[in-house]
């Protein structure tokens, strides 16, 4: 064990902390991580977990998702600009517009979205329960912000429903494209094709499988297939190549890499816990509004 690692448990200890990675974090982050899952696991323990201060190594939404699901804990960002820009393709506003133009058809927001953009919307979703919140909404119409390539996704999925989609996409799943699929294919025909609903629709089109980070992990653990062209974030491979060293895990495309997920570093996380940086700060009025939308979502699912 590392100094540096030697330092982090001791802090840990010391403050009573917890430190949350999401899949996507690089592999000494995901190690030392006391819980490593996709959007909705997280949230999940950032809502249940006992201890006093939360070290979120993801992104910015996500830390201010756990304050706002825990707000009487500190909830720590070690890198204060690792940012989403998927999130930032639409404001409050946008929204407010949104709900203008379709007078009383209900807001579904992707977790991936400002605490402001979740407070003017309805309920809120993960990659892994799109399909089931908005199949069980009672209403024909839904507005669904701000992933557009996730709202096509579900759209397929609840054909019944007429969803009212943003455009926004995530820049790094936006790489893949279906000719990067169709060649992976040619080299690798016994395959099993796994990504993320993020993916374009032509790309999603031609997988065997999408899912959330953690699902594309769970399939690729347990099926019986031993080779996996992977169509997400580098980082889902960390925890595949240690629980399946007898499987092949290739990328779709080389550029998988989000530069924001890759930003936290044990140094920063060390930094976080004996600085107490960066600490999330909501506005009280935003938080409140913001956490009905999540907490709907925990109740639905
Ligand atoms: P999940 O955590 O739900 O897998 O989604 C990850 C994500 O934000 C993709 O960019």
């Amino acid at each position: 064990m590392t100094e540096l690692t030697q330092e982090i448990r001791r802090l840990k200890q010391q403050r009573n902390a917890v430190i949350l990675a999401h899949n996507y974090q690089i592999d000494e982050v995901q190690a030392i991580a006391d819980y490593v899952g996709d959007s909705f696991y997280l949230s999940r323990q950032a809502a249940t977990l006992a201890c006093d201060v939360i070290v979120f190594c993801g992104v910015y939404f996500m830390a201010e998702t756990a304050k706002l699901l825990s707000p009487d804990k500190t909830v720590l960002l070690p890198e204060a600009d690792a940012g989403c820009p998927l999130a930032d393709t639409i404001t409050a506003e946008d929204v407010r517009e949104l709900k203008r133009l379709y007078p009383g058809v209900p807001v579904v927001c992707y977790i991936n979205s400002s605490a402001e953009v979740k407070a003017e919307s309805d309920i809120c979703c993960t990659s892994s329960n799109a399909v089931r919140i908005i199949r069980s909404l009672p209403d024909r119409q839904v507005i669904f912000i701000p992933d557009g390539h996730l709202g096509d996704y579900v759209a397929k999925q609840v054909p019944d429903k007429k969803l009212i989609l943003w455009q926004g996409s995530c820049v790094t799943h936006a790489k893949v494209k279906p000719d990067d699929v169709l060649k992976a294919r040619q080299r690798h025909p016994e395959a099993k094709i796994l990504v993320h609903p993020e993916c374009s629709p032509e790309v999603v089109a031609l997988a065997d499988f999408a899912g959330s980070t953690s699902e594309i992990i769970h399939y690729a653990e347990n099926s019986a297939d031993k080779t996996y062209l992977i169509g997400t974030e580098a980082g889902v491979l960390c925890q595949l190549k240690t629980s399946r060293p007898d499987k092949e895990f290739f990328l779709l495309h080389a550029g998988l890499y989000c530069p924001n997920m890759k930003k936290t570093r044990l140094q920063s996380i060390y930094q976080a816990l004996l600085d107490d940086q960066y600490s999330m700060k909501l506005d009280e009025r935003t938080a409140k509004q913001a956490t009905r939308t999540l907490r709907k979502m925990l109740e639905m699912v």
